[in-house]
C-alpha cells in the first residue's frame, strides 16, 4: 500500500508518522499550508520530517482556505457560541485538495491522525467518501494495535521528540490547537474543566493580543464590499488571502478574537473550545452593517434563516449535500446588492462601526428621524 499522510504538524499526526515508520509502511507526508503558522514554521516542520527520513511535500492551500473562509462570513456559517467553523472548513479543504495530490502521486491510502470519536474523524470519513472514494482511509487512533503502542498523548510526545520531529507550538501532552489563516481552535486538559477561566495561564493565543494588552489608541480602518464580496480591507486589495491576513492581523493586534464555547459535537456529546478568528470577527462587524443598509428587509429575513443550516452543514461535513448547495446558491443571490464601504474603529477587543457609504442606497429609503414614517419599500 502506498500511504499519503495528511501531516498537520500537531501531536497526533506526527505520532502517526512515527507509527507508520515503525510499521515499515511506504508513507509520504503531505504538509498542507493552510496559513496555520508562519511560512518559516511550515518549512521547519517539513525539514524536520525530511531529516527524520519521512518524505514530504508541502502543498499551498491558502488560496482555497481563504476562499472558503470568506464563504463562512458570507454564509454566516457558524456553530454554537458563534464559532466560525474554521476546523470543519479546513477538513473540507484538506480532503478536496489533497486527495487530488495523493492520486496524482499514485497513493492508494489516505491517512490522518485524528483521534477516535471526535468530529474530525467523522468529517474526514465523510469527505473522503465523497471526494476520494477510490482511496482507502486509515485512521490509526481507531486501530487497537496503534493505540496499544500510543496509549495517550504523553507517549506520543516522547516518541515524536525521540524521532526529532518538530511539534506545532500549540500542541503538547495537554493542549491542542487546530489552525488555518481563517481562525484557530484551542482545546486542553485545563479548559476541559469548566471552572478554568480563559487567561494566559490556560491559553496561548495563536496570533492574538489579549484585549487589555492591545494598543491604548484606537484605529479606524475601512472594509470594502462589492456585489456581496469583500474587495478590500484597509488597502489589502481583493485577493482573499490578503483580505483574510490583513483582517486577521488587525483583529489580532487589537484583541478582537475571543469566543469561549461549550458546544454540541456531531455525536451529541459536548466539549469546551476557545476560538480565535480575529479576521472573521472584524469583517463580520462591517458585514452586518452592510447587510442592514443594503438588503431588502424580506431578503434579509430569508438570509437569516439560511445561516443555521449552513453552519450545521460545515460543522457536520455536509457542505456539498443538496440542501447546503441550494442554500449557498440562495445566499449568493441574496447578498448581491451588498456594495458599500464600512469604516470600523478597532479598540481593545471591540470593532465598532464608524460609518458606512453605500452608493446604491438612496435617501428616499431612509426613515427620517422624528418623521415616524418608514419609507423603505
Ligand atoms: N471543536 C472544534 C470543531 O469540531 C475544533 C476541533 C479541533 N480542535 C483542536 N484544537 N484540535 O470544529
Amino acid at each position: 500500500e502506498r500511504v499519503g499522510v495528511f501531516q498537520g504538524g500537531g501531536l497526533s499526526s506526527l505520532a502517526l508518522g512515527v507509527w507508520l515508520r515503525e510499521q515499515g509502511a511506504d508513507a509520504h507526508h503531505y504538509v498542507a499550508d493552510l496559513g496555520q503558522s508562519r511560512p518559516e514554521e511550515i518549512e521547519d516542520l517539513a525539514g524536520s520530517l525530511r531529516a527524520s527520513g519521512l518524505p514530504v511535500t508541502v502543498v499551498d492551500l491558502r488560496p482555497r482556505t481563504a476562499e472558503i473562509g470568506l464563504e463562512l462570513l458570507r454564509h454566516q456559517a457558524r456553530h454554537d457560541g458563534g464559532y466560525w467553523n474554521t476546523t470543519g472548513a479546513s477538513r473540507l479543504v484538506l480532503v478536496e485538495q489533497l486527495s487530488r495530490v495523493l492520486r496524482a502521486d499514485g497513493r492508494t491510502v489516505l491517512a490522518h491522525g485524528c483521534v477516535g470519536g471526535g468530529n474530525d474523524q467523522r468529517r474526514f470519513a465523510t469527505y473522503a467518501r465523497e471526494f476520494a472514494p477510490d482511496l482507502a482511509v486509515y485512521a490509526p487512533w481507531t486501530d487497537p494495535a496503534a493505540l496499544a503502542r500510543f496509549p495517550g498523548r504523553a507517549a506520543m510526545v516522547s516518541a515524536v521528540k525521540d524521532t526529532g520531529l518538530l511539534l506545532d507550538r500549540g500542541s503538547d501532552a495537554d493542549r491542542s490547537t487546530d489552525a488555518t489563516l481563517a481562525g484557530a481552535s484551542h482545546e486542553s486538559t485545563a479548559l476541559e474543566d469548566l471552572a478554568t477561566p480563559v487567561d494566559d495561564r490556560s491559553l496561548a493565543p495563536r496570533w492574538s493580543a489579549w484585549p487589555g494588552e492591545a494598543p491604548a489608541a484606537a484605529r479606524t480602518v475601512t472594509v470594502g464590499f462589492e456585489a456581496g464580496r469583500v474587495v478590500d480591507v484597509d488597502g489589502s486589495g481583493a485577493d482573499p488571502v490578503a483580505v483574510l491576513e490583513t483582517a486577521r492581523d488587525l483583529g489580532a493586534g487589537h484583541g478582537i478574537w475571543l469566543r469561549d464555547v461549550v458546544e454540541r459535537r456531531i455525536i451529541g456529546t459536548r466539549c469546551r473550545g476557545v476560538y480565535e478568528a480575529p479576521g472573521l470577527e472584524v469583517l463580520d462587524v462591517a458585514w452586518q452593517r452592510a447587510l442592514e443598509v443594503c438588503l431588502d428587509p424580506r431578503a434579509r429575513e430569508l438570509y437569516g434563516t439560511l445561516a443555521p443550516l449552513l453552519g450545521a452543514a460545515v460543522y457536520e461535513a455536509r457542505y456539498t449535500t443538496p440542501a447546503a448547495v441550494a442554500a449557498r446558491a440562495a445566499v449568493e443571490e441574496l447578498v448581491r446588492p451588498v456594495t458599500a464601504v464600512v469604516r470600523l474603529t478597532l479598540h481593545r477587543g471591540f470593532a465598532r462601526v464608524a460609518g458606512i457609504t453605500a452608493p446604491g442606497v438612496g435617501a428616499d429609503q431612509q426613515t427620517r428621524f422624528g418623521s415616524g414614517g418608514n419609507r423603505w419599500r
